[in-house]
């Protein structure tokens, strides 16, 4: 992927930058950030107040820097309290070694996060790996519209794809309709994104939307349930 390259954020974590469509892999503003605000913090953490065992589906693996994040917050969890986490993350277009060994984030966080990040890329495709005990996951090589889940199997979705102006395939209505099928009911779906147009077309597919303040100063992010 020549068209791919690094690009520092805000608080001093990598991106990559796609020249291909211009655009990054995470804010600017900070990637790091970004990640724990709008998937820990108002995804994972607002579910595991209503459960122990989270089966979380990615749309767009990229750097695996949700995952990573994901990881550190549940063995953090696992210290006070047992959870169980299934991560399914599907992406089509996985990155070069050279680019994933270029990331800074095993260098921002604690020193033990670095086997973890490892582990989260060499997991094989298309397989289930218990990388940590209590942790399972599985890596899909593909796109989410060919994705063939189990209905109502999951209860937490990060929909983390490219911006709906860079890649509106991926923000189809029949994506939606997808996702609100795989979730069970009480489910969330948590995005990024707040686009008039993708709130409207997750109400269509049977969301109940709620707004929720952004990352980083962003006025908005999105949260959805079933
Ligand atoms: C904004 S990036 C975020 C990636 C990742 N969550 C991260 O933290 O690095 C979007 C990702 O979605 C992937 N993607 C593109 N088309 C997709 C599709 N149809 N289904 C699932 N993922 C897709 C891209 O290749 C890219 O890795």
């Amino acid at each position: 992927m020549n068209h791919v390259e690094l690009q520092l954020t805000g608080d001093g974590s990598h991106t990559l930058f796609n020249a291909e469509i211009n655009e990054t892999y995470h804010s600017h503003k900070g990637a790091l950030a970004e990640s724990r605000y709008v998937f820990i913090h108002a995804g994972m953490d607002a579910m595991l107040e209503q459960t122990q065992e989270l089966s979380i589906l990615e749309v767009g693996f990229g750097t695996g820097l949700n995952a990573l994040m994901t990881l550190l917050r549940t063995r953090e969890f696992s210290r006070v309290q047992h959870i169980k986490v299934r991560y399914t993350t599907i992406e089509p277009f996985p990155l070069a070694q050279e680019l994933i060994d270029g990331l800074n984030y095993k260098a921002l966080l604690p020193e033990d996060a670095a086997p973890i990040f490892d582990a989260l890329h060499q997991a094989p495709w298309d397989q289930d790996v218990e990388v940590l005990p209590g942790f399972i996951l599985r890596k899909v090589h593909g796109r989410l519209e060919d994705f063939q889940g189990q209905t109502d199997s999951v209860n937490l979705i990060f929909y983390d794809a490219f911006a709906p102006s860079k890649q509106p395939d991926v923000w189809a209505l029949d994506n939606f309709r997808k996702c609100f099928a795989l979730l069970q009911s009480g489910g969330m779906l948590v995005s990024y994104c707040a686009n008039g147009q993708f709130k409207r077309d997750l109400k269509a597919a049977g969301f109940s939307v709620k707004p929720y303040p952004g990352a980083l100063g962003k006025r908005e992010m999105t949260r959805a349930w079933k």
